[in-house]
């Protein structure tokens, strides 16, 4: 029986209380005005100019890729994309055509590795560069970014994993040109399902909110409507249907949205509460254990604790002494991508000495808000004791 889980729903009954005393005013549920309010206020809290909710992180990751293409800026369509992340982070790169060179994970962060990172970007100038910001640890964005300014690539930062992380008083999610965080069950924060983009790019808001609904301009602001109207002399009765961009439906609803505004009021207690017990686990376990390691100026908001074991007998003893006491565990995030099949069988193995570790010795401890720091203690203790 799993006596702690790694991870609890954020949508608690107030949540629930609220969001039944909505729907008896009999509200319209498909996108609207509360998805615009949610978006309005996730850019306030992010610190970004615009943000686009859609149905999961995997979709914003899509539409990420999605709206680079319908933008037109890319010089090439090569990307570089993380070892360790989900495969989501990677996947739409496949699925539209891009060329995808994986790279990497760095030493401490276990996000790209900035060595690797540079050579790849001397050798194959890529027009793109995918960071997974790896489970609420921030990357080294001061090193990242000067990579940026020097290479002239466009940055697409995945915060799905990683939301109420900062760097000083930059949240993560605040450095890519556009970014995705993802509000599935589990998450620092839930919509049920939900993912949101954002980007300081007024151009790029506009082509992901085409490509999120058909295709079409209804979404866009008016001075763009008009100017597509224009340019495709499009008469006003047919303007509602035209599709300028083979786009999907990436949408998600009011409902979502509404839970997603209750879910903001408390999500700086959330982020508090999981940086706390990090550090717990951090004390407690990080003399004898890799963690992540970070800068001293980062908040960290991990969404599990991710630890490395010595290697995969190590690894077995303590998650069985896990699994004998309840507490629920599992591989870190996906491992190394370079080992799983959807890559293998496309570019060939691509294995690296940091994310090679990650695979085949890391594993998951829980973390959510309703854990206690008693839960914190009780679980490094078992870990401590299982993997001396
Ligand atoms: C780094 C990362 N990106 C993307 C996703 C996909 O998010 P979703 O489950 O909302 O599709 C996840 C899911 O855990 C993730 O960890």
């Amino acid at each position: 029986m799993i006596r702690y889980p790694l991870a609890q729903d954020t949508i608690d009954r107030e949540d629930v209380r609220r969001l039944i005393q909505w729907l008896e005013t009999n509200p319209r549920m498909t996108q609207g005005v509360v998805t615009l309010e949610f978006e309005a206020r996730w850019s306030r809290w992010l610190g970004v100019a615009e943000s686009v909710f859609c149905n999961s992180g995997s979709s914003a990751n899509l539409l990420m890729y999605a709206a680079l293409l319908a933008s037109g800026r890319l010089a090439n369509k090569k990307v570089i994309v993380p070892s360790v992340g989900w495969v989501t982070s990677v996947a739409p790169a496949i699925q539209l055509g891009f060329d995808p060179i994986m790279c990497e994970a760095d030493p401490d962060t276990f996000a790209l590795d900035l060595p690797h990172l540079e050579s790849l970007l001397a050798q194959h100038r890529p027009s793109t560069v995918m960071l997974v910001q790896v489970l609420g640890v921030p990357h080294k964005m001061d090193a990242l970014l000067a990579l940026k300014a020097r290479y002239g690539f466009i940055l697409l930062e995945d915060a799905c994993a990683a939301i109420g992380a900062a760097t000083g008083d930059r949240k993560v999610g605040a450095f890519g040109d556009m970014a995705s965080f993802s509000f599935y069950f589990g998450h620092q924060m839930s919509t049920i399902e939900g993912g949101m983009v954002s980007t300081p790019d007024h151009g790029f808001d506009q082509n992901l909110r085409m490509m999120r609904s058909h295709g079409w301009s209804k979404d866009l602001d008016a001075e763009t409507h008009r100017a597509l109207v224009k340019q495709y002399e499009v008469d006003d009765f047919h303007a509602p249907f035209v599709f300028y961009e083979p786009g999907y439906n990436l949408r998600s609803t009011d409902l979502n949205a509404f839970l997603g505004l209750a879910q903001l009021e408390k999500l700086d207690w959330i982020v508090a509460r999981r940086s706390a017990n990090h550090h717990i686990y951090e004390r407690l376990l990080g003399d004898r254990f890799r963690l992540q390691r970070y800068e001293s100026r980062a908040l960290v908001c991990s969404i599990s604790c991710g630890v490395l074991a010595d290697d995969q007998e190590h690894r077995r003893r303590i998650v069985s002494a896990l699994v004998a006491k309840g507490i629920e565990t599992r591989i870190f995030s996906a491992g190394n991508l370079g080992l799983h099949p959807f890559w293998m069988n496309r570019y060939g193995k691509a294995s690296f000495p940091v994310a090679d570790r990650i695979h085949h010795t890391g594993f998951f401890l829980p973390n959510h808000p309703s854990m206690s720091q008693d839960d914190v203690r009780h679980i490094a203790e078992v870990v401590l004791e299982a993997g001396r």
